[in-house]
């Protein structure tokens, strides 16, 4: 764990994925990001956005509303049980988060922030480079780190019933540089391994499209 790679990050906002040299294994997963991945940081601050009260959580272990905006586990949650670490990623400003829970994941998000400031500002909600400050503290608690990260994020402004074209062309063309980005790192920071993948945006983009084929319409 010294010397611990960041391999791997995606989308929406993001994922870190953390790993160890020596196993080439994943041993950490960081979260940073908004609602769709944040696992209860804004159950702690004084954030109206919250979502810790029914019908939230009622698939999540023990039937509880976590402070996750779900029935039950978010992405996060899912990839970290996929590389065989824990089922669910514990928010940073959880009452029982340690610094010892760090070593196989954390979630930094907070629901409602954004890239720019003003979007965290507006909601009273943690700003993305506080969520990075933490991380940036709590790494330097842990021990050494040499690892590189990119962001990957999507967005989708809905109007009445539909989405507004010139803001999805906005986050199109933002996923577009972000992904040329990403190349370009994996090509100058040896040792990255970095995904960038537009999943958020087109599965957010069909859902809002055809919702009847993803469940009841109310
Ligand atoms: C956001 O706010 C922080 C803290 O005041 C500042 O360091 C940073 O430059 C700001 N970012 C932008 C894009 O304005």
């Amino acid at each position: 764990m010294a010397n611990m790679r960041i391999l791997v990050l995606l989308l929406s906002l993001l994922v870190l994925l953390v790993a160890d040299e020596s196993s080439a294994k994943v041993s950490a997963i960081i979260v940073f990001g908004d609602s769709s991945v944040d696992a209860g940081n804004n159950n702690v601050i004084s954030a109206v956005l919250k979502s810790n009260f029914q019908p939230y959580g009622r698939d999540f272990e023990g039937d509880r509303p976590t402070g996750r905006f779900s029935n039950g586990r978010i992405r996060p949650d899912f990839i970290s049980q996929a590389f065989g670490l824990k089922p669910a990623i514990l928010a940073y400003l959880d009452p029982l988060y340690t610094i010892s829970d760090f070593a196989t994941g954390v979630c930094f998000a907070s629901a409602g922030t954004g890239y720019d400031n003003a979007t965290s500002e507006v909601l009273n909600v943690i700003p993305l480079w506080e969520e990075l400050e933490s991380f940036k503290e709590d790494i330097a608690d842990w021990g050494s780190s040499n690892g590189a990260f990119a962001t990957g994020g999507t967005t989708n402004f809905i109007g009445q019933h539909d989405c507004l074209e010139e803001y999805n062309n906005v986050a199109l063309e933002f996923n577009g540089k972000l992904e040329g980005l990403v190349s370009q790192l994996n090509k100058e920071l040896l040792g990255l391994k970095m995904l960038f993948t537009r999943n958020a945006y087109d599965v957010f983009h069909d859902i809002i499209r055809r919702p009847s084929q993803y469940g009841k319409l109310y």
